[in-house]
């Protein structure tokens, strides 16, 4: 009696080890399946775009590239002139800046300034409106806009759209 009951006992615990030791492979097993995190980073990146705020500059990230996004008010829309208003992406209602957040001279970050609605790179002094095209050299050519299609109302990162086809065939973008 004593010692079925001490058999029963030792069979529980092999048992429960053995039901952690399979948890931990199982475990193990799916995270070799997983994509490795630079592989991650080298795909899309799907944005909400329902959370940004007017005039804030957020800075996200796509293949390992910081991606300024800008959300317009109506007042800076309407200051803007033509040739400007094609760098515009809208989604939905509302309407943003998307651009890699890397000056097109020697790749430094500029900064937005918020009151000047213009970004300023301070490694040689170079200035960018508020769509991003150059108004101040040395930087040879506006931010670059990021491959994106909309979908929604998100902003798929590194799949080509068409109204990113149409921004690359008008010399927009690289
Ligand atoms: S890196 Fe921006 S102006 Fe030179």
């Amino acid at each position: 009696m004593k010692d079925n009951s001490r058999r029963g006992f030792m069979g529980k615990a092999f048992g429960g080890v053995a039901a952690v030791g399979a948890v931990a492979s199982l475990f193990a097993m799916k995270k070799s399946w997983d994509p490795l995190p630079s592989v991650k980073a080298a795909g899309f990146t799907t944005l909400d775009m329902s959370g940004y705020k007017e005039n804030e500059l957020v800075t996200e990230k796509w293949r390992g590239k910081p991606i300024f996004v800008l959300k317009y008010t109506s007042e800076m829309i309407a200051a803007m002139d033509e040739s400007q208003k094609p760098r515009i992406i809208s989604v939905g209602e509302a309407s943003y800046l998307v651009t890699l957040g890397l000056c097109t001279h020697l790749g430094c970050i500029p900064s937005y300034e918020k009151d000047n609605k213009s970004f300023l790179c301070a490694c040689h002094g170079g200035t960018y409106d508020i769509v991003g095209n150059v108004t101040k050299s040395p930087p040879p050519r506006a931010l670059d806009i990021p491959p994106f299609t909309i979908k929604g109302n998100t902003l798929v990162l590194g799949e080509v759209g068409p109204e990113y086809l149409e921004m690359k065939k008008n010399g927009l973008t690289l």
